[in-house]
This record gives C-alpha cells, sequence and structure tokens, in this order.
C-alpha cells in the first residue's frame, strides 16, 4: 500500500475548534427550561438508610425536587452486558432501595432551577444510617480472595489458572533466584472533564448528551435500565476532556440524570463533582503480586511464577489482565500465573489507562530488573538472552514482535551506554542519578466496527461513526484513513464521531479504535468507491459508460479505466451527474483464523532516568524515552503526543498516585485535586517517543497495533528500577514515596 496521508504529522483538525471554544463538551449542550441535580452521595460506607426526610428540603429557595430511595420511579434495570460491564454481578441499582453498599453511593439527587440551589439544598439534606464498618484494605486479614467466575471459562483473556511447566518446582530448583511481593495502590483517573450528563425526555424518547467512551453502550444500558427500546435512546458526545477508561461504561449519575429529567419532566444537567469522581465511576484497582523468577546463572529464565489479586466490588466482578504479560513475555519452559479477586465494600473498579498490563509489568518488570543485578546481567541483555520465538503460553508465533529493535533503538537514543552498572555509582553534584528500563506491551485488539461514508456534490466526503474522541486525534486519524482510501485532499473529508445513530463502533478503549474503525472506514471508502464506479459506468452520459467494472480504477479521487492515462473523473462528476449523494456503509472484523493463527501484541522499551536527593529522599524524573513497536504510525504527531501522555500517567503511578481510603468507612481522604498528586507541569521532564519500522500484515488491513495503553505500560517499572540503580534501594509499593527513600 502506498500511502500519502497514513504516516503524516497531520495537526489535529479539531484544534481550532478546541482552542477557541467551540468544542462542546457534553455539559454544553444546555437544553431551554433546564433544571440542575445534584448527587448526595452517602457518609457511611456500608449499612442502609434509617431517615431521609426529603420533605425538609423541598421548600427551599428554587427547589424543583428531592428524589429518594422513597420517591424514585421504579426501573426495570434489565440485563445489558457489553464487553466493558463485569461478567458476573449486577450493576448498582440506584435509588432503588435503602442500602448503602459504599462510601460515596448516590443516595439521593436534588434538583433546582439553579446550580447553587441544588447545592445548598444538597447540602441540607439529613440523612441518618444504620452503618457498619465497611471492609475495604485490600491486604487486611479478613479479607477473602475469590476465583473470578468468568477467569475459569475456556477462551477467557484472563484465566484464574495457567500453567506450563512445573513453575515452581523450577524456581525453587534455579541457582538464581527472586521472590518478591509488590503493592500498588487504587488509584483515580481524573481527567479534566468531570462525568457529566444531559438528559432530555420527549414523551419516552431520550436524549443525553453525556460524556462516554462508548456511546453504544450508553444507550443500551440506559435503555435496558428504563426498559426502552434501544432507539428511543439518544447519546451525543462530541468531544471529551480526557478520559482514560473512566468513560468506557455508563455509571449511576447518567441514571440518575434521565430518571431526575422524567420525575420533573424538564431537561436535566447533572456534573459530577471532583470529590464524586472518585465514588462511582471506576478506579483502578489497588492489586497485591508476587512474582517468583527462577534462572541460570547465564541469566535464562528456568521458572516463573506471578499470583495476583485485584480488588473489586461486593456486587459487580470487575477483571483485568493482571498476570498475562508473564504468560507470553520471555522465553521460559516453566511459568505458572494465578489471578484472584478480592470483594470490597468498594464501588466498582474499571479500566484505567493500560489496564491490568500495566500493573502486572511493573511486578514483573522490576522482578525482571532485580534478577539481572543478582546475575550481574546487564538488564537488556537479561532480555535478550530471554527473547521468545513465539508465543510459548499460546504455542503460536508473534504476528510481529520488535521488542529487540525497540530496546536497541531505545538504548540508542537514551544514551544507554553512559550508564554505570552498579547501584548508587552515577552522581550529579550530591544528587545520585539513576538509570533504569523496562518492556511494555500490550495486545493488538480488533473489535468488529462499522462506518459510513457519503460523497457529495461538492467533491467532499462525509464519513461517520459511533466513535469517541477522548483526546488521541481520532477526528484527526480518521480523516486520515478516509483521506487515504478516497484519494482525497484532507480537507475534502470531514469525520464525524459522537452520536449513537452513527454506524456501530467498540468502546473508544483498548487501543483499538484505529484498528476497528479504521479498518471499517477503510471498508466503507472501498465499497462507495465501488458504487461511484457502478453509477459511472451504468451512466449512458459518463465518458465510462459501459464499461466493466473490473476494467476501472481509483487512482487520488479519479476514476478510469485501468492503464488509461486520460484524466478520468471525479467523485464529484459523477454525484452531480447521479443527482444525489452517493453513500455506503462498511464493516470490518478480524479474520477469526487469523486471530487463531497468531499471537498479537505490540511491544516497547522505556528508560527513565531519575536524579534522587540523598538527604530528602525527593525523587526527579529526568527524562523518559520510549521506543514502540506498534505496526503502522497513522500519524506520528498525534502518535507521539499519545506517548508523552501516557508516559506521564506512568509517571503518576510510579510516583504519585493513590487514593487512600479511612479504614473506618471508606472515604476516599484524598479525593480532590490538592491531595491527590499527579504529575504537573513543573515535574515533567523531557519525554521522548520513538517508533521502530514494524510491518504487520495480519494485524488489520491497515497494520496497526494501537498505542493508547502501551504507553503508560512499561514507565513505572522503568522509573522505579531507576530509582533502584540511583540509591540502592528497592521499592515493590506504589507510589514510591520521600519515605522510602530515607
Ligand atoms: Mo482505555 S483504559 O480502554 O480507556
Amino acid at each position: 500500500m502506498t500511502v500519502r496521508f497514513i504516516g503524516s504529522p497531520h495537526t489535529r483538525v479539531d484544534g481550532p475548534r478546541k482552542v477557541t471554544g467551540n468544542a462542546r463538551y457534553a455539559a454544553d449542550f444546555n437544553q431551554a427550561g433546564q433544571a440542575y441535580a445534584v448527587i448526595v452521595s452517602a457518609t457511611v460506607g456500608l449499612g442502609r438508610i434509617t431517615e431521609m426526610d426529603g420533605a425538609s428540603i423541598e421548600r427551599m429557595p428554587g427547589v424543583v425536587a428531592v428524589i429518594t430511595h422513597h420517591n424514585a420511579e421504579k426501573l426495570p434495570y434489565l440485563p445489558h452486558k457489553a464487553v466493558i460491564d463485569p461478567a458476573e454481578g449486577e450493576r448498582l441499582h440506584v435509588l432503588q432501595d435503602d442500602q448503602v453498599r459504599f462510601y460515596g453511593q448516590p443516595v439521593a439527587v436534588v434538583v433546582a432551577d439553579t446550580l447553587d440551589d441544588a447545592e445548598r439544598a444538597a447540602a441540607a439534606l439529613r440523612i441518618s444510617y444504620d452503618a457498619r464498618r465497611p471492609i475495604v484494605d485490600h491486604a487486611g486479614d479478613e479479607v477473602k480472595a475469590i476465583v473470578p467466575d468468568a477467569a475459569t471459562r475456556p477462551g477467557a483473556r484472563t484465566l484464574a489458572d495457567r500453567s506450563r511447566g512445573e513453575a515452581d518446582a523450577a524456581v525453587a530448583n534455579a541457582a538464581v533466584k527472586v521472590d518478591e511481593n509488590y503493592d500498588i495502590a487504587r488509584e483515580n483517573h481524573n481527567p479534566m472533564e468531570p462525568h457529566a450528563t444531559i438528559a432530555s425526555w420527549n414523551g419516552e424518547r431520550l436524549t443525553l448528551w453525556s460524556k462516554s467512551q462508548y456511546l453504544v453502550n450508553e444507550q443500551a444500558e440506559i435503555a435496558a435500565i428504563f426498559g426502552l427500546p434501544l432507539e428511543n435512546v439518544e447519546v451525543v458526545c462530541p468531544f471529551i476532556g480526557g478520559a482514560f477508561g473512566t468513560s468506557l461504561r455508563t455509571w449511576p449519575h447518567v441514571t440518575l440524570a434521565a430518571l431526575a429529567a422524567r420525575h420533573i419532566r424538564r431537561p436535566v444537567k447533572l456534573v459530577l463533582t471532583r470529590k464524586q469522581m472518585f465514588f462511582t465511576t471506576g478506579h483502578r484497582p489497588r492489586t497485591l503480586q508476587r512474582i517468583a523468577l527462577g534462572a541460570t546463572p547465564e541469566g535464562a529464565l528456568a521458572g516463573m511464577v506471578h499470583e495476583g489479586t485485584g480488588e473489586t466490588s461486593r456486587y459487580e466482578q470487575f477483571m483485568e489482565a493482571l498476570t498475562n504479560v508473564t504468560d507470553y513475555l520471555y522465553s521460559c519452559p516453566n511459568v505458572r500465573t494465578q489471578y484472584r479477586l478480592a470483594p470490597l465494600d468498594t464501588s466498582t473498579p474499571n479500566h484505567m489507562r493500560g489496564p491490568g498490563e500495566a500493573s502486572g509489568i511493573f511486578a514483573i518488570e522490576s522482578a525482571m530488573d532485580e534478577l539481572s543485578y543478582k546475575l550481574g546481567i546487564d538488564p537488556i541483555e537479561l532480555r535478550r538472552r530471554n527473547e521468545p520465538q513465539l508465543d510459548e503460553a499460546e504455542n503460536k508465533p508473534f504476528s510481529s514482535r520488535s521488542l529487540m529493535q525497540c530496546y536497541e533503538l531505545g538504548a540508542e537514543r537514551f544514551g544507554w551506554t553512559q550508564r554505570t552498572p552498579e547501584p548508587r555509582s552515577m552522581r550529579d553534584g550530591r544528587l545520585l542519578i539513576g538509570m533504569g528500563t523496562a518492556t511494555a506491551t500490550y495486545p493488538a485488539f480488533h473489535a468488529p466496527a462499522s462506518a459510513r461514508v457519503r460523497l457529495l456534490a461538492d467533491g467532499t466526503a462525509e464519513v461517520e461513526a459511533a466513535a469517541s474522541d477522548m483526546g488521541p486525534g481520532t477526528y484527526t486519524s480518521m480523516s486520515q484513513v478516509a483521506a487515504e482510501f478516497l484519494g482525497l485532499p484532507l480537507e475534502r473529508v470531514r469525520f464525524r464521531l459522537g452520536r449513537s445513530d452513527y454506524p456501530q463502533t467498540p468502546s473508544h478503549g483498548g487501543s483499538w479504535t484505529m484498528a476497528s474503525v479504521g479498518s471499517a472506514i477503510r471498508a466503507a471508502c472501498l465499497e462507495v468507491q465501488a458504487q461511484a464506479a457502478r453509477r459511472a459506468a451504468a451512466d449512458a452520459g459518463s465518458p465510462l459508460s459501459g464499461a466493466s467494472v473490473d476494467d476501472l480504477e481509483w487512482s487520488e479521487g479519479l476514476l478510469r479505466r485501468r492503464g488509461d492515462t486520460s484524466p478520468g473523473i471525479s467523485y464529484h462528476d459523477i454525484v452531480v451527474r447521479a443527482g444525489v449523494p452517493i453513500e455506503a456503509g462498511g464493516s470490518a472484523q478480524r479474520d477469526p483464523k487469523v486471530a487463531e493463527q497468531y499471537s498479537m501484541h505490540a511491544f516497547g522499551a522505556v528508560f527513565a532516568e531519575v536524579a534522587v536527593d540523598p538527604d530528602v529522599g525527593t525523587i526527579a524524573v529526568r527524562r523518559i524515552v520510549g521506543a514502540y513497536g506498534i505496526g503502522r504510525v497513522v500519524n506520528p504527531l498525534l502518535a507521539r503526543s499519545q506517548c508523552t501522555g501516557g508516559m506521564i500517567g506512568g509517571m503518576g503511578m510510579a510516583l504519585m498516585e493513590r487514593t487512600a481510603l479511612d479504614p473506618r468507612d471508606g472515604r476516599p481522604v484524598n479525593a480532590h485535586m490538592a491531595d491527590y498528586l499527579m504529575p504537573v507541569n513543573l515535574d515533567i521532564p523531557e519525554l521522548e517517543a520513538h517508533f521502530v519500522d514494524e510491518v504487520d500484515p495480519h494485524v488489520n488491513p491497515l497494520g496497526v497495533k494501537g498505542l493508547g495503553e502501551i504507553a503508560l505500560v512499561g514507565t513505572a517499572p522503568a522509573i522505579g528500577n531507576a530509582v533502584f540503580h540511583a540509591t540502592g534501594k528497592r521499592v515493590r509499593t506504589l507510589p514510591i514515596r520521600i519515605e522510602d527513600m530515607l
């Protein structure tokens, strides 16, 4: 495939709208006559509501309604399972009973004419609880881990137990061993834009302007909760101010906005407060892991054991791919992985950028680094010695695997040769300097998707899909794909997303948007070209009249007979003569035979340099260099931006982010941006992302592996390994804190 638009570093086509304030986010779609809803969140962690006197605030200024479990409409909550929802359990039925299952659970909604009135009344609502002490400490004695039901099913992506060879014995008998435990804190997504929904009913039809990474799922979920036909619900979301996974699922506030709007027969706007973003919109589950590695003195892995437990709620089983990476990362004859869940009295976690892999890889890559010191082998060399020829867990070849090329490119750009291997051997004045590296990986997913292309009489093309753009530049990259396959200049292509009535796409997550939606757009473009060619051939007035469609070919948006040197005819000519736009749909999914044949993953190598102040223990990341093998890069400018964003997320995971729960009531004590630490500009060093040339003909027609998640995966262990190199202190609990350095 010769490419013109795919691979070029176009700036964002939606950039001007964003910087001029013309991009409209969910909360910007104000409706005439709209009221404002404020959620009242439970202030106990477990128990039941014994008293809630809504009437006491109903006469406060501006109050339109106070909705509690006493007067809320009973909702049918029909079953609905999408790929993004936990496979086991039943979602929270909001305001349907007096039970409190976790701290911050919505227990009432106050609706008023202004936000201020709603907030005042919500604050005045007195509630009594019969409260019990929740169990929220994943590491606590009372916690009983369970086998995740969905992880025992054949074909599950994450298996509760997986084993080849005799891993435990191999580790026990190995000449060199590492056997350690890892604890990664709960994290909350904290995008800039909070969750927001504006709900408006027209009879039995509902429109939601709602922050969502998965519009068609939100449509289906709300339809199921309210018992409506699917087509009665429409979800609109043209822009997202960051999400990182928090908007993959449809959370209770969307239901509450719709419920409130129906209750008062007016449109309702509901925006979560920053604090409420810590309660009911998912979080990266705290994980506890054990890694045991055994190796020969030459550094060949003899045995690997990876056991991990993630927290979940009592009412749903949230799973992520915590231990999967250990199955395929390195060559080893004896491998055992085990994945369990710890049900706690908290809300259900969900996917947060690099879900599962990011946590799992911190453990395995920290252990590999530790092993390299015990062996006295350079960390990159250790990985080279264990580079597999195939995915040994699946016994399949990789569709492509460029891990060692990533290490070579990354090491060169980072200047790995300047590193002296001894811990504490590098200094800059009084600062201890450390350099660390780690592997990154993420599956190259592909999900069924569809798209539509319309050729218009003005020579432009409209492309539509029900996708979202949470920041990676979907508007831009999809326009590039359409321009590529139509042969039109980029400015003549308009890509629209953000409506549930556009052709269906999978969730905007899992790094599969380009693979899935991009492939669907390609298919739609090829189909619309075929239709246009048929029109031209059937048109008696066309120079191509009577031609066999097989003899025609498109080039640069022009149709001519194969081998002909005439100028050809354009979409514009064909559409004008047709008198109506020419429209075609297309869909794409991965051929199951190809999927069966290959193991498909992206790989990367991340390098970090840190400076640790030996007196006060502060850790500054000085640079991060990542090199990635992600198949074809559709837009290097956007791709680099994705990578630096992911690295910053990884810095947060390594050094700052931790949602701390009060053990007495499960309250997130740092549910605000002052105490929930995340990297800010002053923390963010030089970040570099590079891409190895990688051609993968198997993953999808575009040859893309996806990029969003892998950019976070690998950063935290690279930083942790750099901290060890700087200080000789191995920290296996994230985030690494100043006190760990003292
Ligand atoms: Mo990504 S965690 O699938 O938004």
